[in-house]
């Protein structure tokens, strides 16, 4: 397992892997753009140049090499040592509002389509939650979810921070998008965890399963202590698509489980479809969202 593990981590940081191996993709967006392709927004019919152009044949090339790349690499393996990594909290101390504008940091200037910078992405999910009357809470998680991303900014490859999640430690779903690249991950030939429960038991539940690694993890480890329970299955599970559309671990979940998942439902149409032309006024919204965030959390966390 200890050689497992140095192999693993030698060949994702061998210094002549090259940057496409690490960042396929133009922009985070364009993973994003690739889930709403495949969960389109049914109650609205955008106009066809109201989003980006889906033909776009080298994009479709890109995000597929950016899947090729996250399966083949998350590991459970590589999910334990990001983990040892990333959840001592070593890496920057942060108000949420330097975070947010650290992570803002992350537009790519050179891509024309980009038209909403991951602040607004963030307003304008938290806006629609707060339009319909939601609890304050489930509005800063609208304003959050996406701010475990940072991990870009700490020289992660996007695989490594975007992408749907899915357990590790048993065998990967079909359900799961581009299934086929499974078969380049050593754990898809390992017998330790290629059966349907691998290393759990049924209805064990979500928390006693690994998650492949990303921001969803990264962030609920770092409000855990903070925001009510809702919240948190939110933020924690908001990208594991195989579930939340299509149902695919429901052996590995309990009755906690299937209770709170109706919150991270009821999340996902916000975080996909709140997008607008019009940019929110960050600055004018910037008060509220202060006192939100000082009702609910310390003026510092530990990234
Ligand atoms: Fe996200
Ligand atoms: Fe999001």
């Amino acid at each position: 397992m200890l050689l497992n593990i140095f192999l693993n981590l030698n060949s994702l940081f061998n210094p002549f892997m090259k940057n496409s191996d690490l960042n396929p993709l133009s922009s985070l967006e364009d993973w994003e753009d690739d889930i709403l392709r495949r969960y389109p927004d049914p109650e609205i019919t955008k106009k066809k140049d109201e989003y980006r152009n889906y033909n776009d044949s080298h994009r479709d090339s890109t995000v597929r090499e950016f899947y090729r790349l996250n399966h083949k690499y998350q590991t459970y393996d590589f999910v334990s040592a990001k983990e040892d990594e990333f959840l001592s909290f070593n890496k920057r101390e942060m108000s949420i509002w330097d975070a947010l504008d650290y992570l803002n940091t992350l537009v790519d200037e050179s891509d024309p389509d980009i038209e909403l910078d991951q602040l607004q992405h963030l307003l304008q999910t938290s806006e629609a939650i707060r339009k319909d009357g939601h609890p304050d809470w489930f509005v800063l998680t609208g304003l959050l979810h996406d701010l475990g991303k940072v991990l870009c900014l700490f020289g992660e490859p996007q695989w490594a921070v975007v992408g749907d999640t899915f357990p590790v430690g048993c065998s990967y779903s079909s359900k799961i998008v581009y299934p086929e690249f499974f078969c380049e991950n050593p754990d898809f030939s390992d017998e330790r965890y290629n059966t349907k429960f691998g290393i759990y038991s049924e209805n064990c539940g979500l928390q006693n399963v690994k998650m492949s690694w990303g921001h969803d993890e990264y962030l609920y480890q770092i409000l855990r202590d903070y925001l009510p329970k809702p919240a948190l299955y939110m933020i924690r599970y908001h990208s594991f698509y195989a579930q939340h559309r299509e149902g695919a671990y429901e052996h590995l979940m309990n009755d906690e489980d299937r209770e709170y998942f109706k919150w991270v439902k009821l999340f996902n149409p916000y975080d996909l479809y709140s997008k607008a032309p019009v940019p929110p006024d960050s600055k004018a919204l910037r008060p509220y969202y202060e006192g939100l965030i000082s009702k609910y959390l310390p003026e510092k966390l530990l990234f």
